[in-house]
């Protein structure tokens, strides 16, 4: 753990030296005051001298002030370095996140991810930002104190030393438990939040089915079940706490009893007990600090754990070693699919693409028409590299998209998904995530080609409304022309639309088939297709079933050629009848 954290924290040294060295100056001044108790005791009350008690007092306050100075340094130094270190891991591990495909946050859940960059990383910061120093603080106090106790005294310094065994040894045993235990702690409180957030999220769902007790009873359990969790590692602290603390105590009566009876006979000057119980109780005091820091170092050491290993997660999708560039002036077909197989990891046995084959020409318009679970959506994943393929080649322009850089490769492209994805923000924010650098005059020309422009103007601040999280406050047809608004603006050389099956009135759907008109004009479009409106508007339609490619064509061949797709064009033409098979199921 220290040696990873180290990574971050040698990059301020300079601080890293002044904290230390104010730390170290601190230390020696708490033990020096040792010094001026005794002269306060010998030279002023056991003396019955003013003048020594004044300046033994005189001394003690330059030592204070000494103490203020240091204390500042020091905490200003450590609390510096503990928050800028929180920050850069942050980033550092954000910007990890980000080169993961989106595989990795359908096996991980996304509230569990978030509270590795929040809550985890706010455990570091209270670590290196105070826990640490306050460890080394008293590590040198109880050294330094321990030194001092022997020169003045050895055998009541051996008394005291007799009880460290008691106390070290199950301080290491019930350390390593606690450790254990608070990892757990932890994924519970991340369960938590996971469940919480999206029950939230989904408040109409839970609402509508008037599920909100099961829900809550969920929420209960979870919230029980992290609190269980809790108490077990509480429960082993507590008692570790309790016998430090009587340990440490009875030592020192003990001590002031054998002491008391040397000074009594003459033996020891008050003076000098005075200072040696004052080292005492550093020493014990900072026995006990270090115990109490040394657990939360241990619920730190969980946290590391888990950052690191979501920062040691590598990317399965990465950049080739050596980038290819595209060549777009030469003859080659723009994109061609070869062969192509792939099924999910999740179920290797079904192919959601099999050996696929598909030529598409530059400025061509390509509808991908298939039943439900087809593979339609899945190709797009491929041709964006979400995913790789176990088999078949994709190329631009004869180049394999895998000896391309990713970012010019998704470059390429602008995705129009079949869920509208709107982040929380306004109008303007959303339309411009196509291109960042838009000034609002183009801006407003995309959201009017995506007859958005509109509605967009209805709304009480304009491009300034704020939208909600997801898009919330808008209608899933003015939701959809936002997300085709963000791909005019990108400008793409090749359009990848989703259209979602979301059944959207005759005037929303006139409205939205009007902008992907406008979005697909003289550009390579791949558009998967669930309306027929839609397919009237392309070159040629590509058939899928369960992965393959049945057929290819335009609207009146097809409907010669392929009886799956007059059956899917004659579904929405004719009024339904419900198939055989359903009506032998229903008897
Ligand atoms: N993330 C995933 N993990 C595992 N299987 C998946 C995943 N996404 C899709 N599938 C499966 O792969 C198959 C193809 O899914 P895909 O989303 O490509 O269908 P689609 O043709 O887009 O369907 P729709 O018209 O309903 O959108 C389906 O059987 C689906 O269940
Ligand atoms: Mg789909």
């Amino acid at each position: 753990m220290l040696t990873w954290l180290w990574q971050f924290v040698k990059c301020y040294k300079p601080r890293l030296v002044i904290a230390i060295v104010a730390l170290v100056f601190t230390s020696a001044l708490t033990l020096s005051l040792g010094q001026g108790i005794r002269l306060m005791v010998d030279n002023g009350f056991a003396a019955e001298s003013y003048e020594g008690l004044a300046s033994a007092l005189q001394v003690t306050l330059l030592i204070i002030i000494g103490l203020a100075v240091g204390a500042y340094f020091r905490f200003f130094m450590v609390s510096w370095i503990g928050e800028r270190v929180v920050a850069d891991i942050r980033r550092q591990l954000y910007a990890r996140l980000l080169t993961l495909p989106p595989s990795f946050f359908e096996d991980n859940l996304a509230g569990e991810i978030q509270s590795r960059v929040t809550t985890d990383t706010t455990l570091l910061q209270t670590v290196i930002g105070s826990s640490f120093s306050f460890a080394l603080r008293n590590t040198l106090s109880f050294l330094g104190g321990i030194t001092l106790m022997f020169v003045s005294n050895v055998k009541l310094s051996l008394v005291v030393l007799a009880v460290v065994p008691f106390i070290v040894f199950p301080l290491i045993i019930i350390g390593r438990k606690v450790k254990r235990l608070s990892k757990d702690s932890q994924d519970k409180v991340a369960d938590v939040g996971a469940w919480a957030g999206e029950s939230l999220q989904h408040i109409k769902v839970v609402q509508a089915f008037t599920r909100e007790s099961f829900v809550n009873q969920q929420f209960s359990n979870a919230a029980e079940d992290a609190f269980q969790t809790a108490l077990r590692r509480i429960r082993y602290r507590a008692f570790l706490i309790a016998l430090v603390m009587t340990m440490v105590m009875g030592a020192v009566t003990v001590m002031l009893y054998l002491g008391g009876t040397d000074v009594l006979a003459g033996k020891l000057s008050a003076g000098e007990l005075s200072a040696f119980v004052f080292y005492a109780i550093i020493v014990a005091g900072s026995l006990a600090a270090v115990t109490e820091v040394y657990g939360e170092v241990q619920r730190a050491a969980g946290a590391v754990e888990r950052i690191r290993e979501l920062m040691g997660t590598e990317p399965t999708i990465k950049n080739p070693t050596t980038i290819k560039q595209v060549d777009f002036t030469k003859a080659e077909p723009l994109i061609s699919i070869d062969a192509l197989s792939f099924s999910y990891p999740s179920r290797p046995k079904q192919k959601a693409l099999d050996a696929f084959n598909l030529t598409i020409q530059q400025g061509e318009r390509i509808a991908l028409v298939g039943p439900s679970g087809s593979g339609k959506s899945t190709l797009f994943d491929l041709l964006l590299r979400f995913r790789d393929p176990q088999a078949g080649t994709i190329k631009i322009k004869g180049t394999d998209i895998r000896q391309l850089g990713l970012e010019a490769l998704r470059d390429f492209y602008a995705l129009v998904p079949q869920q509208p994805v709107l982040f929380s923000t306004n109008v303007l924010d959303n339309i411009r995530f196509g291109k960042p650098d838009a000034t609002q005059k183009e801006v407003e020309a995309a959201a009017k080609a995506a007859h958005a422009h509109e509605f967009v103007m209805d709304l009480p601040d304009g491009y300034q409304s704020f939208l909600g999280e997801q898009g919330v406050k808008l209608s899933g047809g003015q939701k959809q022309r936002l997300a085709i608004a963000r791909a005019i603006l990108a400008n793409p050389k090749i359009l990848l639309l989703d259209e979602a099956t979301s059944a959207l009135d005759a005037q929303s759907e006139h409205l939205v088939q009007q902008a992907l008109d406008e979005l697909m004009k003289g550009r390579t479009t791949l558009i998967i297709a669930h309306r027929l409106a839609t397919v009237a508007h392309v070159d040629r339609i590509a058939v899928l079933d369960h992965g393959k490619l049945i057929d290819v064509g335009n609207h009146q061949r097809l409907m010669g050629t392929s009886t799956l797709y007059k059956r899917l064009a004659d579904l929405q033409f004719k009024s339904y009848e419900p198939p055989e098979s359903a009506r032998v199921s229903a008897m």
